[in-house]
């Protein structure tokens, strides 16, 4: 089913599935608290193994996940359907950043549901993997009694993707050749980058897939972000995504290869002087 970007899904979803109770990763993309805010849920930011989640509708998980580049294992996504199926909770899998494994090679969710898809969904989206953010173009894919439930309410709701979109999506999703391009760009640009952090005594954790370097120097991250911001290198507070990221911060690859290139440079030269 084509949706309008995931970000618009991400904040809906729990409200055209008038979820009263939804559990999201305790470092994550904010929109998922924001749509929980927006539905009048109940929310709960949890850890990756389910064994402390509490019963919900609605159930995210994210990998490769943002902020961190984290990879779920194949055991993480079973204990999570197993979860799912046993508390009857609807699991969304946010798997935006699908496509770009760099140290581990991601994937999907419906890999393990063993051709049981009843409550569980996989969003993908053209955003990253063909880099058409401002198409808004993104999917669902998934239990399909599920699916045409959410087709029903959008209907009335609205939020169709336009055929001329949904047209150009067909094109980008029929090309790989773009996708592994852009992969290898974001890995070039992790590699040069983190051994200049690492130099800079900066802990690199995760950042195992996706688009960003998540780190640490045991300080706050607004203290990394202005020593970063002294050098003219923009990052983000790991605050952001949660209380657990307040001594991380997270980079993004979206940087042009040259800016990159001068921010590792930069950085060398700052620890040296
Ligand atoms: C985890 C995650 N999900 C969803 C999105 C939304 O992306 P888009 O709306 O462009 O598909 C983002 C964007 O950064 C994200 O990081």
């Amino acid at each position: 089913m084509p949706v309008i970007g995931s970000k618009e899904l991400v904040a809906w979803l729990p409200t055209l599935l008038r979820s009263k109770s939804v559990n999201f990763p305790e470092i994550a993309y904010p929109t998922y608290r924001v749509g929980a805010i927006l539905a009048g849920a109940s929310e709960a930011a949890v850890a990756i193994s389910p064994e402390h989640w509490p019963p919900a509708d609605l159930t995210w998980v994210n990998s490769p996940a943002n902020p961190t580049g984290r990879v779920h294992s194949d055991q993480e996504y079973l204990s999570a359907i197993e979860w799912a199926r046993a508390n009857n909770s609807i699991l969304v899998s946010d798997e935006c950043y699908l496509e770009f494994g760099d140290s581990s090679t991601p994937t999907s969710i419906l890999q393990y549901a063993n051709g049981n898809n009843q409550n569980i969904l996989a969003v993908h989206s053209l955003s990253k993997r063909s880099s058409m953010a401002g198409y808004r173009g993104a999917f669902l894919i998934g239990d399909k009694d599920l699916i045409a439930r959410i087709r029903e309410v959008r209907k009335h709701a609205g939020m169709m993707v336009p055929l001329p979109i949904q047209k150009a999506m067909t094109i980008a999703l029929s090309d790989e050749t773009h996708v592994a391009e852009q992969r290898a760009r974001y890995n070039a640009r992790r590699a040069k980058l983190v051994p200049a952090l690492k130099a800079a005594g900066f802990q690199v954790e995760y950042s195992n897939a996706g688009l960003y370097i998540w780190c640490t120097r045991k300080e706050s991250d607004w203290d990394s972000v202005s020593w970063l911001a002294n050098l003219g290198i923009l990052a983000t507070p790991g605050n952001f995504y949660g209380d657990l990221g307040k001594s991380h911060i997270r980079i993004a690859m979206t940087a042009t290869d040259l800016q990159i290139t001068e921010a590792a440079a930069r950085i060398i030269t700052a620890i040296k002087g």
